[in-house]
């Protein structure tokens, strides 16, 4: 049996925190040295009693000060400039991700891919694509923790939070609930698998249920009804969402905001929340009626129909 220091390192993040760790660690040490060498050494140097030369020195005051704050100022700078930039590197999602969906509940994490595959406590992805987790909270505050990338995510109740990562090394890791939610909290974990991307097409096929995430979606969207209102002519009009995803909206409040996402889950639960410019609201709000898997499947039907064009006798005269 083993007991590591530290985690796998599988992702250049890991690599990049770890130098980062490391370099944090060796100027610590120097300073810690450069502070307590001299004290050390003075101690014994000028004990009482001791015959050591005691009378005053004359020093280039101005020399010192400017030295003792240059030095520290540049190095603290750059140790700030290196985090940062990594930092970012973790913040900004790349274009090309792939998206799995994850839900965390008191006391376990469902995970859906785009496929239509379904997991508990288990991800699966492909060596060397960028994945990127949309991560929703069923009940209360969770934390997604990946050591072997370090990385972690918050999961909070009524909003989506996201975390990418690259996996460039094949392997199981860890997967931790790091935020204290509840008795079983610490039964909350599972397991990260990176595959080789044969193996996790063959695993995506083998465990393929039939219909993709959108498809779903879409059957729900008309089990709820929104069809009704969103689609062909009815006489209560709703916005379109065909070429919906990404785009700018422009609302009654004469605000435009992006339908991303958490518009999408927001326009769901809170109908009355952003009000698309020349409609009314009409909606009923769907909260308590939707859970957070089958709100990722309404967004991901919604995604899917992003290219297509409105059905003509929808589309409003815009101004
Ligand atoms: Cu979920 Cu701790």
């Amino acid at each position: 049996m083993t007991f590591p220091i530290f985690p796998d390192q599988a992702s250049e993040v890991a690599r990049k925190t770890d130098h980062l760790y490391w370099g944090l660690i060796f100027l610590s040490t120097g300073v810690l040295l450069v502070v307590f060498l001299p004290i050390i050494v003075f101690l014994f140097k000028y004990r009482r009693g001791k015959k050591a030369d005691r009378s005053p020195v004359h020093l280039p005051e101005m020399k010192i000060e400017i030295t003792w704050t240059v030095i520290p100022l540049v190095v603290f700078t750059g140790l700030f400039a290196w985090g940062a930039n990594i930092y970012y590197t973790i913040e900004r999602i790349p274009a090309d991700a792939m998206n799995v969906d994850v839900v965390g509940k008191q006391w376990m994490w469902k995970i859906q891919h785009p496929e239509g595959n379904r997991e508990i406590n288990e991800l699966h992805v492909p060596i060397g694509r960028v994945v990127k987790l949309t991560i929703a909270s069923q009940d209360v505050i969770h934390s997604f923790f990946m050591p072997a990338f370090r990385i972690k995510q918050d999961a909070v109740p009524g909003r989506y939070t996201t975390l990418w990562f690259k996996a460039d090394k094949a392997g199981t890791y860890h997967l931790f609930c790091s935020e204290y939610c509840g008795a079983q909290h610490s039964q909350m974990h599972g397991r990260i698998i990176v595959m080789q991307p044969a193996d996790f097409q063959a695993w995506l096929s083998a465990g393929q249920p039939g219909s993709t995430l959108a498809q779903s979606g879409e059957q729900l969207y008309r089990e709820l009804g929104c069809s009704g209102c969103h689609e062909g002519s009815t006489t209560v009009r709703a916005p379109p969402l065909q070429g919906l995803y990404e785009k700018p909206v422009p609302l009654q409040t004469r605000q435009v905001v992006t339908a991303d996402e958490a518009y999408i889950r927001d326009s769901i639960l809170l109908p009355a929340k952003d009000i698309a410019a020349g409609y009314t609201n009409d909606m009923p709000s769907f909260q308590g009626h939707v859970s957070e898997e089958q709100l990722f499947a309404l967004v991901e039907y919604i995604k899917s129909i992003a290219n297509a064009s409105p059905p003509m006798q929808n589309v409003r005269e815009g101004k």
